[in-house]
């Protein structure tokens, strides 16, 4: 199949409402949060994500603690949730494992300090992925805790050392519900959270009957809430002399992500749309009109998608089955996948 003209065209249109939701519209709905605040107290269920802020009033109610890590920084964490941690850790001590706090409790300040840095040391793009957008962090709330290893009486801090510590991780995440936390980011539901595999990133729900249900379910807060849609994706990588599986992959997370955030959408397949859809000159076209992106690569996809009842997006018809929908990707030899365009 070629690729058909009308893409490029509208490339412009529909990369300016992408623009738009990448952004992440606010859209506080913490009722119960906010009439428990009314009630003089934190909801312990609040969900705090890329397109709910934090509950107005949650500072009046938080209660917190501050304590010095074995690096020697303060760390302020939620009172309740700092209890049920000290069990957390002394639970894992009997088997030998060591962690500790490296961040709970951020201000809005905070965050965009390390949006600020992130954003310089590795780019936007990468920043957008990893570190939420101030207001927007579950570290707001106090019941969100990083964790951080300590091997052989070494601190691990760095985020891309420990995840090499899978086994470890798997010990530490059986036991967290045990003590009222869940595991938030879940590898495989980047869509879903919009933020890659964070092992390190527990949130204090304050109930262990609950954390047990979502944990024994395998799904996200998002889906326990009803917060998400939670629909298996139908995925297929096809087959490439390009670009390997783990590039495929990357570029299928960066597309759920971007989904992730088109309210009522559903998102039914993602199909690598083969080598033959690259050219030179889609090439040329993609870094002449991104000229500040240094584009090296460029990949297309085929999605299967439904849009709500009122799209947003004024190229796409809603409540509408869209089959065979193009998207295409590039990216820079420094960063990884980025969507350019949604396309039919
Ligand atoms: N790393 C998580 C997403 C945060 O910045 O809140
Ligand atoms: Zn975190």
């Amino acid at each position: 199949m070629k690729m058909p003209k009308r893409i490029i065209a509208l490339i412009i249109t529909v990369f300016t409402a992408l623009a738009a939701f990448a952004g992440c519209t606010s859209q506080n709905n913490n009722t119960e949060a906010k009439q428990s605040a009314k009630n003089g107290g934190i909801d312990y269920m609040a969900l705090v994500n890329k397109t709910h802020a934090l509950p107005d009033n949650w500072e009046k109610q938080l209660k917190t603690v501050h304590i010095k890590n074995s690096v020697g920084d303060d760390v302020e964490v939620e009172k309740k949730a700092y209890d049920a941690y000290l069990k957390l850790k002394a639970d894992l001590k009997k088997d030998k494992i060591e962690v500790d706090l490296d961040s709970a409790r951020r201000s809005v300040a905070e965050q965009q300090r390390i949006m600020d840095d992130f954003t310089k040391k590795y780019g936007a793009d990468y920043a957008a992925k990893t570190v939420a957008k101030p207001g927007y962090s579950e570290h707001h709330t106090g019941l969100a805790l990083d964790l951080y290893l300590i091997i052989n009486g070494k601190d691990v801090t760095e985020n891309e050392d420990m995840i090499k510590y899978t086994k470890i991780w798997a010990t530490i995440h059986k036991k967290l519900a045990n003590y009222g936390f869940i595991l938030r980011y879940l590898e495989g539901s980047e869509h879903i959270t919009g933020y890659g595999y964070e092992p390190w990133h527990i949130r204090y729900i304050d109930d262990v009957k609950t954390a047990k249900e979502i944990t024994e379910k395998g799904v996200t807060f998002e889906e326990y809430l009803g917060a998400a849609s939670g629909k298996k994706v139908d995925i297929d990588y096809g087959g490439s002399k390009l670009y390997s599986k783990d590039d495929l992959k990357d570029a299928v997370i960066q597309i759920k992500c971007k989904f992730a955030f088109y309210n009522g959408f559903e998102l039914g397949a993602v199909r690598y749309g083969g080598d033959k859809y690259i050219t030179e000159k889609m090439l040329k076209k993609v870094q002449k009109d991104n000229p500040k992106s240094k584009y090296t690569q460029v990949a297309v996809f085929l999605m299967d998608f439904s849009t709500s009842k009122t799209t947003g997006v004024t190229k796409l018809k809603p409540d509408y089955d869209y089959k065979d929908y193009e998207c295409i990707l590039a990216r820079s030899k420094d960063n990884g996948w980025e969507v350019l365009s949604f396309g039919s």
